[in-house]
């Protein structure tokens, strides 16, 4: 009996953190239930250009989204700790779309960390343009390993 409470909490703990480690990895059906319909479909109307990846990497996603998202885009950024909901880990994919994630980037998803860095919704001096955002959806795909 004992031997099988012991197996029984192992199952459990395991369960447990495999469910974790899940959620963190892919983007939650409430997440992308906050994207509008049409902004969903968009493809990504910026060429995946190394030196333009590279450019917005350095002078945007390390200044604006490395704190959270973290360098390789693992979610684990120093000022993720705590978190929750937490930033996705990206090296483990997306399931939203291009679109999905182009509008998140633009408006944020609401009652979360994840904060608007459009013009007008970011703080001055912050903002992304339509450009470097649907260039950081190319970094983004980029982190899948
Ligand atoms: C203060 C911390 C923080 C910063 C800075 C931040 N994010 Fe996030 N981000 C989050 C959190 C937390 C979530 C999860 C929100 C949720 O689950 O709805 C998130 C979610 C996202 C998503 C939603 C899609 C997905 O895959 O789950 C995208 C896209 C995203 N962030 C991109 C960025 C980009 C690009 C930047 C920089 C311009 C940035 N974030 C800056 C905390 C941050």
């Amino acid at each position: 009996m004992k031997r099988l409470k012991k197996s029984i909490t192992i199952a459990t703990v395991a369960l447990s953190m495999s469910l974790a480690a899940g959620f963190a990895a892919a983007t939650s059906e409430e997440t992308l239930a906050k994207v509008p319909a049409e902004a969903a479909g968009l493809t990504n109307p910026v060429e995946a250009d190394d030196d333009a990846i590279k450019k917005v990497f350095k002078k945007g996603y390390k200044k604006k989204c490395k704190k959270c998202h973290g360098s390789k885009g693992n979610g684990k950024g120093p000022g993720a700790k705590g978190m929750e909901p937490p930033p996705p880990d990206w090296t483990a994919g997306s399931s939203a779309t291009d679109g999905q994630l182009y509008w998140l980037i633009m408006n944020g998803s609401k009652d979360t960390e994840m904060k608007g860095w459009k013009a007008g919704v970011a703080k001055k001096g912050k903002e992304v343009s339509e450009e470097e955002a649907w260039t950081m959806v190319h970094i983004i795909r980029g982190f899948q390993k």
